[in-house]
This record gives structure tokens, sequence and C-alpha cells, in this order.
């Protein structure tokens, strides 16, 4: 019965801070649990296991963190009073970052454990609740291809309460060490997965009725995994392959890194229907000195020549990036540098953030820090232009008809909401058995950064599309 607590039964709640690759970690810590009687509850009273799974790439996400542990905490402590126990784990970068200063701040913590250890967690746990110990357990080794072989595939239960799409890690941390980026202290060198034990993944994925898969990794089209032949894979060879499983109907990937941007995999965009027409590639800045203060290895026109390349093999391709602004040493030219690259490429979305100076990382030293306010003002030049093109890019998809994959229910009745294949978020109203087909949608509308639109055809038996079923008004 729901709500009910069975013998033995031990209720875990993980809250999730940051990127997909930690969403992505903290179902996986889920299954690991899972094979010691847990079960994950929304609730945090009821939990006798927190887990805060941490993002450390920017200052306010690692606050807040702290801010949130006070309230677990109470939580904890109004739970003993009830005679019950509460152990408080904190996971991901900030637990890599900090590890022991964790313990020390926030003496409520029990343990504190890094990405590379999520394997362990089982036994780091008894180590933890062992209340004749003196200090808390600290778990921040880099054994990345040992998490890997360790980790159990996802269980069913976890993979279909998320719908039909889902993420995969093949690929883990960073060797790129751009000055501003905290990644490659916390999550470590760069580590592929072997290409067997992402194609088995995603295999048992389609089994659970995904749909939708994407590839997860700090750069990602850096992947270089052994392949089941025994030579290295690239992340196009890859793609290919997982593109054979039956039911995968979309494959996507993030992030990637412009210097990693291979032939093959430009090529598979233009060859390959399942490879979805949406790439998410940061550039950062458009000036090249901020670049090369950067440590990025590549020059805006570089940058413009890729996208080119890109938009030659895929000419629908839509593009995403990241940018920061206010780093070390920006002048106005340099920034106006950027708002030209954002103004020349075009993207359908884009991330931007002022830059938040990260302990350890080479950036954070540098004399020459920019003004909050002048961060705050071109933050918001850059947002508005970007915001313009997303509205842009979204209108042009007006009046066209566009596959999309059901991926869940709206907020109103009736209502379901999907994406298309340049990620858009695509509203319609329909039966809730539509959730997880893809169907051919006639887009009426855009509104904020929502298309809305009324299904054309429902696939037959087969997948297939069938023009039969109009439910268009008029
Ligand atoms: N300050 C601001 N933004 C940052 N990012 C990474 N590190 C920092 C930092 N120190 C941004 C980059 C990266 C994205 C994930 O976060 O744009 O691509
Ligand atoms: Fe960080 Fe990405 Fe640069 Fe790696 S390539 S250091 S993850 S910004």
């Amino acid at each position: 019965m729901t709500g009910e607590k069975r013998a033995g039964e031990r209720k875990v709640f993980v809250k999730t801070y940051g990127c997909q690759m930690n969403v992505y970690d903290s179902d996986r810590m889920i299954d690991v649990l899972a094979t010691e009687g847990y079960v994950a509850t929304d609730n945090a009273e009821a939990a006798d296991l927190v887990i805060l799974n941490t993002c450390h790439i920017r200052e306010k996400a690692a606050e807040k963190v702290y801010s949130d542990i006070g309230r677990y905490r109470d939580v904890k402590q109004a739970r003993a009073l009830e005679g019950h126990r509460t152990m408080i784990a904190v996971a991901g970068c900030v637990a890599q970052a900090e590890g022991l200063e964790i313990a020390r701040r926030a003496p409520a913590v029990d343990l504190v454990v890094g990405p590379q250890s999520y394997h362990r967690l089982p036994d780091l746990l008894v180590e933890a609740a062992d209340r004749t110990r003196q200090s808390r357990v600290v778990a921040t080794d880099f054994d990345v291809e040992a998490k890997f072989a360790e980790m159990p595939l996802p269980r069913p239960a976890v993979t279909a309460s998320r719908g039909p799409t889902a993420f995969l890690t093949v690929q883990e941390g960073c060797d790129k060490f751009c000055t501003f980026c905290v990644v490659p202290y916390t999550r470590g060198a760069e580590v592929s997965r072997p290409a067997a034990q992402v194609i088995a993944e995603a295999e048992r994925l389609a089994a659970a009725g995904v749909r939708e898969v994407t590839l997860l990794g700090q750069n990602v089209n850096a992947y270089h995994g052994e392949g089941p032949d025994g030579g290295r894979w690239s992340l196009a060879r890859l793609i290919y392959r997982l593109a054979e499983i039956p039911g995968l109907d979309r494959l996507r990937y993030t992030t990637s890194h412009p210097r990693d941007m291979g032939d093959d995999l430009i090529a598979a965009h233009a060859e390959l229907p399942a490879l979805m027409p949406y790439l998410h590639l940061p550039v950062q800045s458009g000036s090249d000195r901020i670049l090369a203060a950067m440590n990025r290895r590549h020059v805006a026109a570089d940058y413009l020549r890729l996208i080119e390349r890109i938009r030659r093999a895929r000419p629908d391709m839509a593009l995403s990036g990241d940018f920061i602004v206010g780093f070390p040493g920006e002048t106005d030219a340099d920034f106006e540098a950027t708002m030209r690259l954002v103004e020349h490429v075009r993207y359908a979305a884009c991330f931007s953030f002022k830059y938040s100076p990260r302990p350890g990382t080479p950036a954070a030293g540098d004399a020459d820090q920019v003004a909050e306010a002048v961060k705050s003002e071109r933050l918001q030049r850059l947002q508005a232009l970007i915001n313009d093109q997303t509205h842009e890019f979204n209108a042009a998809t007006v009046g066209k008809a566009v596959d999309v994959l059901i991926e869940k229910a709206g907020r109103h009745r009736g209502q379901l909401v999907g994406r298309s294949p340049w990620l858009q978020p695509v509203h319609i109203d329909g039966p809730a058995e539509w959730i997880g087909s893809v169907r051919k949608v006639a887009i009426e509308r855009a509104e904020g950064f929502s298309l809305f639109g009324c299904v054309l055809s429902t696939p037959d038996a087969e997948g297939r599309m069938m023009s039969a079923t109009m439910t268009c008004a008029g």
C-alpha cells in the first residue's frame, strides 16, 4: 500500500542541484540504494536518508547547499525527537571540492561522497551509521572506471517514472582546464565508458519504454571509449550503433567542446534521422583576447567556421551555447564582440552567466575582476538579445508540421507536452495514452518559450505515421 512502510524498508530523499549529469547520478544512487532496501520518497520529513546531490559550478549554487543543509538539520532534529534516525549525505561536486570542510561547517552531515564513489554508497552508509565513529565519513577518491563498472544498470521502475526520455552518461571529467571552471577538479580527468556498457544501458532503457536518450558528458564529443572490437570508438561511431536499437527514435548529446567536433560527428548529423538537429556548443565569449585568457584554445573565427560546416551538413540545425560575461579583464569592446558573435550565429537558445570566481581555478586570482554592476548590465543586454533570437526561432516554426515526442501531461486537463526535434516544448490537447509516442503536430502559435499546436496524425501499429486522424480545429 502506498504511504505505508514495509518492514525493513528505508526511505531516501534525494535533492538534485545543477546539471543533467547530476540528475542522472541521482537516479543511479537510487538504483544502488534499492539493492539495500531503500525506496525513493519526495518527502524529506519521511526520509531515513537525505542526499543532497550538489553543484559547484557557480558560487550561488554552492551557497544554496549550505542553507539547505540547515533546513534538513532541523528535520533531522525533529525526527530524532520522535525516535527516528535521519542520515544526511552530501554528494556531487561541492562534496568533491570541499570534502572535510563540509563536515566541519555542518556537523549534521553524516557522509560526504564525491561523484566517483557512488558505487560505494551502501558500505559508506554503514560506516557513517556507526555511532562510535569520532569523525565524519568523507569519500572523495577519483576512481571513475570502478564506478562505471560497478554501478547497476537503471531499474525499469526508476526509468519509467521519468517518462519516455532518459539521460545516459557516456563520459565524465574534463582535461581542458578552462581557467574559470571547477569541473576538471571536481569530476577529474576525462574518462569514457566502454561502448558495450553504454549499449547495454541504452538497450535496457529502450526495453523500459524510453524513446529518446541524451548522451551525457562534460566533454561528450571527446568520447573515446573502448569498442566491443577492442579499438577506440568515437562518439559518432557510438551514436551509429545506438541508432540501431529498436525503439530508440531519438538521440541527443551534450555538452560538446568546439575543438572536439569531429568530421564523423558532423556527418552523422547529415546521415542519421535518429540524431536530433540540436547542438549545444558553448563558445563562452566572442572576444579572442578573452577566449585566450579562458584557455579555450580556439578563436571566434574558428567557431564561426565550424558552425558553417555544421549548418552545411544539417541546414535545420538548432544551436545553443553558454556565455560568461564579466570574465576578468573583459572590456566593453570584448563584450561587444560577444554580442556580434551571437548576432551572427542566431541561436535557438542559450545559457548566459555572470563570471563567478571559483576557489582553486586560475582566473579566480586575477587582479582585474569586473565590477558586479557592469556584469549585471552586460548580462541583461546579452539575455535580451538571446531571448529575441529564441522567440524568432520559435516563430519560424509556426505553420509547420513537426514531429513531437509526447513526454508528459501538461498543466491543464487534457493537455500534453512534448518536444520538437529542435528541443522546443510543444503543447497539444490529447489523451494520456499518447505519452511516449511521436506525433505529427501542426504548430499554430508560439507563446513565451513554448509552441502550441494540434496533432495531425497518429502512428499505426508499426509506428508509421498515418495522416488519417485530424484533431486540429477547423
Ligand atoms: N562562472 C560563471 N559561469 C561559469 N560556467 C562555468 N564556470 C563558470 C564560472 N566560474 C558556465 C560556463 C559553462 C556552464 C556549464 O557554466 O558557461 O559552459
Ligand atoms: Fe569546464 Fe567545459 Fe572548459 Fe571542461 S571544457 S574546463 S567542463 S568549461
